[in-house]
């Protein structure tokens, strides 16, 4: 099956390449987001590395001047009407040299530090210039990285206790996660604002994968809320509706900074406040974020304090970090190994977004059920730096079996590996080049640190 889904995944990135970026997807998602372009860099690395790192300049050059890195980075030739909510909706002043109206206001797992190590780690197999060339791109990403660490890290501590929040669910990238259920439950839905705004993605794809109307009136009046404000973070958690602290986005901080720890020594730069920075995110993830009697991870709703009661995956992400105590690896493991998420020794397939056995667990909707590809990676990249071989060996021969049979889909049906959404996905094809090349794994960047 190697070079036949070697040469899919190839050419689901060309096609998905537009106009100096890439695309998640033609049709449903035809701009640039963020921890997309993040994945997608992963696999270009193998395939076309300049694409890679245009691709991350391109994303990095619309970043704010308060640091943040725009979760979706418009391209100006796409019609308003063909993306919903559109540049037009966010209405984003300009800044700096940007036009007005050229990002959106919310961001994204910061997953670009570990993707920018990744791609300079396979420069080193293709000569001296081409790690000289890497390296000076590494260079311009490093400030521009740092910026985004530190908008995170201070601003968006609006709990105060050293932990990452987000603003909106499209933050966490997991946009309809039962994860979010309690907190969106405070949320006014209202649903005349689909009357006034049409929703673009049930155009385009089947209204029961996607999030539901109740889901979307909230998601657009959550971005009334946060654009009124002026996109500003002051005091979040008096005045806007939804503020949580997510195990996965925090985890994903914490890698960040341990991957810009193995940059800093590249670019010149000081190492150690980065691990320190590392070290105190993954702290505050077990500190404020466990949840002892489920032994797992769980989101926090800052504004009442309450963890969510819902077992999602995000609350396994945590097995990226090095510094993740012993216990919790261990809890974490047997959680992936229940039949609650099921690793494919039981289901075959890899593991799903949402318990199994929960009485809404939805084989088709989005982030209530189906498998992802890109959480499974890094679950398995947390698998291999603690030492589980076997089921990291396991997590990658599923996922690539079942992209192979299924094809470069967005998500899959967690019972039959039907592909859901996006038949030509570039994650899910880049992720599969990462799959393909590398048998023994890449140790994360911050194995090494
Ligand atoms: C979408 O359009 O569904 C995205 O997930 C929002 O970022």
């Amino acid at each position: 099956m190697s070079s036949q889904l070697w040469q899919s995944a190839a050419a689901v990135l060309d096609t998905n390449w537009a106009r100096g970026h890439m695309v998640p997807s033609r049709r449903l998602y035809p701009h640039q987001w963020s921890w997309d372009a993040a994945f997608i860099a992963v696999g270009l690395a193998y395939v076309n590395p300049q694409r890679a790192w245009a691709d991350l300049r391109n994303l990095f050059g619309a970043q704010w001047p308060d640091g943040r890195v725009p979760h979706i980075v418009f391209d100006p030739a796409v019609a308003e009407g063909d993306y919903f909510p559109g540049p037009g909706f966010w209405d984003v002043p300009a800044y700096a040299d940007r036009p007005a109206h050229g990002s959106t206001g919310l961001v994204q797992p910061p997953m670009h530090a570990v993707a920018a190590w990744e791609v300079y780690r396979r420069a080193t197999g293709h000569g001296a210039a081409a790690v000289a060339a890497a390296r000076d791109e590494l260079g311009w990403l490093y400030p521009r990285l740092c910026a985004q660490q530190e908008y995170l890290t201070g601003a968006r501590d609006a709990g105060g206790r050293g932990l990452v929040s987000i603003v909106h669910p499209w933050e966490s990238g997991l946009d309809n996660s039962p994860s979010w259920d309690a907190a969106m439950a405070a949320v006014p839905a209202d649903l005349s604002l689909l009357q006034r705004y049409a929703r673009r993605d049930v155009q385009v794809a089947d209204i029961t994968h996607r999030p539901t109307d109740t889901d979307y009136a909230r998601y657009i009046g959550l971005v009334q809320s946060y654009r009124a404000g002026g996109y500003d973070d002051a005091g979040l958690a008096a005045w806007h509706g939804f503020v949580v602290e997510c195990p996965a986005f925090n985890a994903i901080v914490a890698a960040a900074d341990h991957a810009l720890a193995r940059i800093a020594e590249v670019v010149g730069a000081d190492p150690a406040p980065h691990r320190e920075r590392a070290r105190r995110v993954t702290a505050a993830v077990v500190a404020h974020l466990w949840e002892p009697a489920s032994r797992t991870f769980r989101s926090r709703d800052v504004r009442t304090g309450e963890l969510s009661g819902r077992r999602c995956v995000n609350g396994l992400v945590p097995l990226m970090l090095p510094g993740l105590p012993r216990e919790h690896v261990v809890a974490i493991m047997a959680e992936a190994e229940s039949e609650r998420f099921g690793m494919p020794s039981l289901s075959g397939l890899p593991i799903p977004s949402y318990d199994r056995t929960a009485a809404d667990f939805d084989s088709y909707r989005y982030w209530r059920g189906p498998i992802w590809i890109n959480i499974n990676w890094l679950l398995r990249r947390g698998m291999l730096l603690h030492g589980y071989e076997a089921q990291a060996d396991e997590l990658r021969t599923a996922m690539l079996r079942l992209i192979h049979r299924s094809g470069h889909y967005e998500y899959f049906h967690p019972a039959t590996g039907e592909g859901i959404g996006e038949p030509a996905f570039s994650w899910t094809a880049a992720l599969a080049l990462d799959l393909l090349a590398d048998r023994t794994a890449p140790v994360p960047a911050a194995a090494r640190a």
